[in-house]
This record gives C-alpha cells, structure tokens and sequence, in this order.
C-alpha cells in the first residue's frame, strides 16, 4: 500500500507547504503549519458512516431513537455525562498528568460487564497490573494492549469488537503516515480522527484521555474539543485529594455538573456529602473563617472561606488568594473601605478556600468580606452562621440565582443562622434557620459585630 502524503497547512490563513515551516510567508504566523494527510483514505478505512442525505427532511419527520446509556457504577460520572456513555459517542476526558484520569478510566472499565479494551500507549501491561492489584480491582471482560501504533491499534479494535474502547492517552500514540512525533497537533488529529471514524462505524464508544497542563494547550486536548461528542475535564490540586469531573461539552446532555470524586489509596472515591466533607470538623467559630454556601453545576455545596490580615510590614499591603478570584478580592477591599470604612490600606490580606476548591461564582462576595472583617477585628462570627450572595460596587448585597437550594443545604447541615440578599420575591420561611434578609454590606456587617 503506498504511503499517504502529508502536506503542512497553515492553521492561520490555509497556506500549504510540503515542509514544515516555523513562519508562514503569507499571514507572516509563526508555528502554525499542522501536517494534514492529503490522500483520500481507501473505502472502508477511516470514513465517517453518519448517514448523509442529499435532500432536507422536514425536523417533523425525522425519526430518532431514545438515546441508550451504558451507566457506569459512578454515579457522579453518570451525572456529568447525563446519565453514562452512549454506545458511538467519543469521550475526551482532559486534564494534568497525574491527577487521576486512567486511575478513574480503569477502575470504569474494570466494573463493566461488558468487553473493554484498554489501550495503554503510556505504561506497560505490568504496569498497569500492579496498579489494578493496588486498587483491588478485577475485571472479567477487560482485555488490555500495550501500543504507541495507530495502525495496530485501529486493526485490533476491528478485529476484537469491544463494547468500550479506553485510550490512554491521544498524545502518546502516533500514525505511520504522518512525519510529526506524538503528541504533534497534526498527529493528535489525525489519530483521533481516525478513531472517532472507527468508533462512529463499529458503534463502539471510545474514551480518549488527553494530558493537558496548566499553561499550555499546544497539541493539547483544546484541538480535539470540535472532533469528539462530549469533553470532560478532571480537576483538582494535586496536594488535595478532591477531584473534580467537569463537563466542557455534552452532545447528549446538559454541561451544568460536575462530580465530585476523592483520591484514596485504593483509587477515586465518590464523594457523597460534598458539603460535609469541605466543612471544618469542629462548629466552632473562629476569627477569620466564614461558612459560605455555594452553588458547583446544580448542587449546592458548603464550604468554608478563611482570611487573614496582617500589617504590612513595609512597602505596598499585599493580596494573596488560594480558591478565589485576587481581583475579585481587591474588589471587596475597595468596597470595604468605601462602603463601611473598614480600611485595610495598611493590611496584608491573604484568603484560602479549604480543601483545594475553587470558587468561581460571585455569591462568595459575602463571604469573602465578612472572612475580611473578621480576621481583621480579629472577632469570631456568631457560631452555626452561613452566608451568601454577591457585592456590588456601592455596597449593595444583589441577590443570587438558586437561593432555595442554597437555604436547604445550609438547613440540612444543621446551621442555625443565615444572611443572604434580600430576594425579589419572599423567601418561604425555614422551620429550624434564622434567615437574616440584607440589602447591603453595611447590615451585614451590624449583625454579624
Ligand atoms: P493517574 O491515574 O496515573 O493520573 P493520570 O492518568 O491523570 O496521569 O494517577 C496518578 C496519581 O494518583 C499518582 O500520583 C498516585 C495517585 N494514586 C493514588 O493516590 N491512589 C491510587 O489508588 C492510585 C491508582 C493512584
Ligand atoms: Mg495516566
């Protein structure tokens, strides 16, 4: 069979060089030739199998059937993707080296009763045993390859028809037919093309993992993102235990969950009571530390926000945050001192949210400040107290989306005190919660001094 040609295209403006070029003497980019196979692959191989139509079909009449799901033994992974895998669908699961993506993939397959194939192109067989036999976990149907070789790999699948295909990872795997190393953007693409085609032909589901660092997404999973049917991004701080399973896209579902997984020594654990676990042991207040109630996907999550001042020695007050947005923090400071006049020019202000999470979400606003003045008049907050919602640059407390949620949660964990936005509409009262109703920081402040 004669070799495919490769050609290099320039991602920028679509110029074409048969070499690879650092600059593209067109637009003048530098590092954007991707080699690109050019010959039509031969039938059969490679060609993507959705049924094509010539003519448009009314959306009345056209017929789809209920999607089927292959539920993993995860709940908070069949949550993410909306109920499990769809048999055809691609999976990409991103994220750092080492934070858990084939402890996770294994301990999936390994539970299955149906046939997986496990492709490792990173560890070997025995590498891969002794991690299973660390985790203690067995699997009737699961087959493993060791291969870096598309061609072999696109041949075995064919060959062995498994019900779920595993590839670990996308980067490290590389096509014959193409010049560039592994993890290069032009055989990353082209290698997961291929098996998206082979997945979409077979109706097998493949789930690809794709490494991807913080600073960079050169060749990264960021090129397959259009290519594949669902995205999912596996974060966490590699000193922290707590992982989290996000959803970047979903073809067959909804992107607003996220699981919330524990790395153990015998592989990832669920988390079940997520607010439990990021709440501090003992109920006692201390200065500095405010309960905040979150919302992460859909699910409303307590967790606890610390702050601390200090006087800044000499030069400019400095601002350090772990969990949370530094301008966001700066903000609140501003307002503080505008607002209510807590000044804290003078203040060294460091904030952490514990266990490794992080915060996106304004409803922490609050929170942070009342953290702030805490820590800074060194005064523990009113014990069982939780807080939310957002802060406005004159000081005002603007109300937050999933207030009820939020309420409940803060109920069920036994808090006795709450201080939130005053909502548009009446907030149905709660049996065993004092819900103090604000409109501004200044309040906040009054109750809590
Ligand atoms: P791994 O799944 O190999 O990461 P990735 O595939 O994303 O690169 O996870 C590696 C880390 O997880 C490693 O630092 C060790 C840790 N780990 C545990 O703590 N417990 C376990 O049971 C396993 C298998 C790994
Ligand atoms: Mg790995």
């Amino acid at each position: 069979m004669a070799t495919p040609k490769t050609t290099y295209i320039c991602q920028q403006c679509g110029s074409t060089s048969p070499r690879w070029l650092g600059k593209c003497p067109d637009c003048q980019s530098w590092n954007s030739f991707v080699e690109t196979l050019t010959q039509k692959q031969p039938k059969g191989l490679g060609q993507r199998t959705t049924t094509s139509s010539k003519t448009p079909s009314l959306l009345s009449q056209i017929t789809a059937s209920k999607v089927e799901r292959i539920p993993t033994p995860f709940d908070e992974f069949n949550r993410v993707t909306g109920g499990g895998i769809v048999p055809g669908s691609i999976i990409l699961i991103g994220g750092e080296p080492g934070i858990g993506k084939s402890t996770i993939l294994l301990q999936i397959a390994a539970s299955l009763s149906l046939s997986v194939l496990y492709i490792s192109a990173e560890e070997s067989l025995e590498q891969i045993k002794l991690r299973a036999d660390r985790m203690n976990v067995t699997g009737n149907n699961l087959s493993f390859l060791s291969s870096t070789n598309l061609e072999e790999i696109l041949e075995t699948i064919r060959e062995y028809q498994p019900k779920l295909v595993i590839m670990d990872s996308i980067q490290t795997i590389y096509s014959m037919n193409m010049q560039g190393t592994p993890g290069s953007v032009g055989q990353v693409r082209e290698c997961a093309q291929q098996l998206t085609n082979l997945g979409k032909e077979f109706h097998i589901p493949i789930m690809l993992v794709g490494h991807i660092t913080k600073e960079g997404i050169i060749a990264g999973p960021k090129t397959l993102e259009h290519l594949v049917d669902v995205v999912l991004y596996f974060e966490g701080e590699q000193t922290s235990q707590f992982r989290v399973l996000r959803g970047i896209k979903n073809r067959f579902g909804a992107i607003d969950e996220i699981g919330l997984f524990q790395m153990s020594d015998q592989g990832l654990m669920e988390v079940k009571n997520p607010s439990q676990l990021f709440l501090p042991e003992s109920q006692q207040a201390k200065a500095g530390s405010v309960i905040v109630a979150t919302i992460e996907g859909t699910r409303p999550l307590l967790v606890e926000i610390q702050a601390l001042t200090s006087k800044t020695s000499f030069g400019y007050p400095k601002r350090t945050t772990a969990g949370i947005d530094l301008n966001r923090l700066s903000l609140l400071t501003a307002v503080l001192g505008k607002k209510t006049g807590v000044f804290l020019e003078n203040q060294d202000i460091y904030i952490n949210v514990t266990g490794g999470l992080t915060i996106k979400e304004p409803a922490a606003d609050l929170g942070i400040a009342l953290a702030v003045y805490s820590s800074f008049s060194n005064k523990p907050l009113t014990q069982k107290l939780a807080v939310f919602g957002e802060i406005g640059l004159s000081g005002e407390l603007r109300p937050v989306h999933h207030n009820l949620q939020r309420l409940q949660e803060i109920q069920r964990l036994g808090f006795e005190t709450a201080i939130i936005p005053k909502p548009a509409t009446p907030t149905k009262p709660f049996p065993n919660l004092k819900i103090y109703e604000v409109t501004n920081l200044q309040q906040a402040l009054e109750i809590i001094r």
